[in-house]
């Protein structure tokens, strides 16, 4: 049994891409927390947004993430404001490998600027609210146990993802 490989970090860091890559490598199941509250909830999250606002996503998130970590052998890619919240950060730290994939703010903004399923770039001025909002995170991102450059291409994300993966479940086995 390993411990589960939680993916961390901003919209448009690459989470579900690397995660699915990093899962088939290492023969283990991938789970998408936000496709998970998506199906426990019966709709989309812009929708649970709309409908019943970011404060009811984040307790469905908190909720559907707190049950995930329970599943050894998984790796999980968390939405962009998960591991902002303090609880949940605890319990991923304490219980998974996470890892925050970095990359700078243009990086990413051009990433996800012509997506129209994120809600938080819905409104005005989306770039200075998002780089305000990415500002806010970095120092929770930085917190997770690995930290990886995710500016390079999803393969040679992946290949430095596992590499770090190994060196900590090493590290934790001769402990
Ligand atoms: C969010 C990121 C989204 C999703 C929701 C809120 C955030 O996930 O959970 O729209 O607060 O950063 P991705 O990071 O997968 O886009």
């Amino acid at each position: 049994m390993r411990e589960s490989l939680v993916l961390v970090g901003f919209m448009g860091a690459g989470k579900s891409t690397v995660g699915r890559m990093a899962a088939q490598r290492l023969n283990a199941a991938f789970i998408d927390s936000d496709a998970v509250i998506e199906a426990r909830a019966g709709k989309r999250i812009s929708q649970i947004f709309a409908e019943d606002g970011e404060a009811a996503f984040r307790a469905l998130e908190r909720a559907t993430i707190a049950d995930l970590v329970r599943e050894p052998d998984a790796v999980i890619a968390t939405g962009g404001g998960a591991f902002v919240d303090p609880n949940t950060r605890e319990l991923l730290n304490r219980t998974s490998v996470t890892a925050y994939l970095r990359a700078p703010f243009d990086v990413l903004w051009n990433r996800i600027a012509h997506g129209t399923e994120r809600p938080l770039l819905s409104g005005d001025d989306p770039r200075g609210r998002l780089a305000a909002l990415f500002e806010s995170r970095i120092a929770s991102y930085e917190q997770a146990r690995i930290v990886v450059d995710a500016t390079l291409p999803a393969p040679q994300v992946v290949e430095e993802l596992l590499h770090k993966y190994h060196e900590c479940t090493r590290e934790q086995a001769s402990k």
